[in-house]
């Protein structure tokens, strides 16, 4: 058995992949905020074997991310194998980055663009082939110390749900974690996720388990643990605006303590992570991307509506920090 499985699931705070807000800025603000294990937004498998250099790109990763996995998404066996082969091989030879500690094969995203690709949760529609993914990249992986891990949802749909099945497939096939989030694909992400199907997996299979759904406070993180005995928790929606979240649970996971950080620390992270992304993508872009989380960090500030429509409609970076300075110093000076 490969050491690193123990090595990450001993790690109990994973941040969720998150399309269009995990990137490296973000990761690097969870990273510094107290989360363990990190996952990229996921990368079309397609997209590496026949458009390298567009796809690869969010596959890149630094030595300071680590544990971090890339996840991967497609549902041709061949392509899959080809494209985690190819993108280690180029991680490997380029400076400054590093080899993953985990490939994530993604069986869980319901969107119409990768389902109607029979990618994504339409692969627990069809196990067999899913499982020849499962294997066809377990096998490019054996020999190194880089884990395999899926990310599954419940089923298609509430008459299908195949998620135990699955599991027991995929660890025959080689895989050596599995992130489970237990809603159906016809769900999207409505109602609750069904956390007995993760306490029924570790039950019945033992396998190393990421439990994933819905967890937004510390008792949330708490009772997924304690209901379904999963190995590590991962976090996705609630981490936004709100990557703190990692430190009050692990704070409260040490010490039984409820620990807030005070406002003052909660500005300047938000400031960080504006400046870290202008360091990292220019201006423009940075000012277009931090718009949606900045609407996630003022979201639950009383009185943030107008300050929060007035940071949309501004291109001003100076302006922007203006905004986010006065809605902040104002909680500070009430508290
Ligand atoms: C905006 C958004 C983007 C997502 N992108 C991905 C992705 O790239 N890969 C993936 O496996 N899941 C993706 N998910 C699903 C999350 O990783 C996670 O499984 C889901 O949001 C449930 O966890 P949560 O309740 O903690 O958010 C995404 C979810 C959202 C809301």
């Amino acid at each position: 058995m490969n050491n690193n499985i123990s090595y990450l699931t001993n790690k109990r705070l994973w941040l969720a992949p998150l399309a269009g807000f995990t990137d490296q800025v973000f990761r690097h603000i969870c990273r510094d905020n107290g989360a363990e294990v990190m996952v990229t937004e996921m990368v079309s498998a397609d997209g590496l074997v026949y458009d390298f250099e567009k796809s690869f790109q969010y596959a890149v990763i630094m030595e300071e991310e680590k544990p971090i996995g890339i996840q991967i998404f497609g549902s041709n066996p061949d392509i899959m194998a080809q494209a985690a082969e190819t993108m280690l091989k180029k991680l490997y030879h380029l400076p400054a980055t590093a080899l993953p500690d985990f490939i994530d094969i993604n069986m869980g995203c319901p969107v119409k663009k990768v389902v109607k690709r029979d990618a994504g949760s339409a692969l627990l529609k069809n196990l067999p082939l899913a499982g020849k993914i499962v294997k066809a990249v377990a096998s490019v992986l054996a020999g190194t110390d880089i884990c395999l891990s899926v990310k599954i949802r419940a089923g298609w749909d509430k008459n299908s749900i195949v998620a135990l099945k699955a599991v027991d497939l995929f660890v025959e096939q080689g895989a050596d974690i599995i992130i489970c989030h237990p809603r159906t694909q016809s769900q999207m992400y409505s109602g609750l996720s069904d956390w007995s199907i993760i306490k029924e997996i570790k039950e019945k299979t033992g396998v190393p388990l990421v439990g994933n759904g819905d967890i937004k406070d510390i008792s949330g993180a708490v009772r997924m643990f304690e209901y379904t005995g999963c190995d590590s928790i991962m976090i996705g929606r609630g981490a936004l605006g709100n990557p703190w979240l990692f430190k009050e649970i692990s704070n409260y996971l040490l010490t039984g303590n409820i620990y807030q950080l005070p406002m003052t620390s909660k500005y300047k992270t938000i400031i960080d992570h504006f400046y870290l992304s202008i360091e990292k993508k220019g201006d423009i872009r940075a000012i277009k991307e931090m718009k949606s989380h900045l609407s996630c960090y003022t979201k639950n500030i009383p009185g943030s509506r107008k300050i929060r429509s007035l940071i949309n409609i501004s291109s001003d970076k100076q302006e922007i920090l203006e905004l986010i300075r006065e809605l902040y110093h104002g909680i500070s000076r009430e508290n």
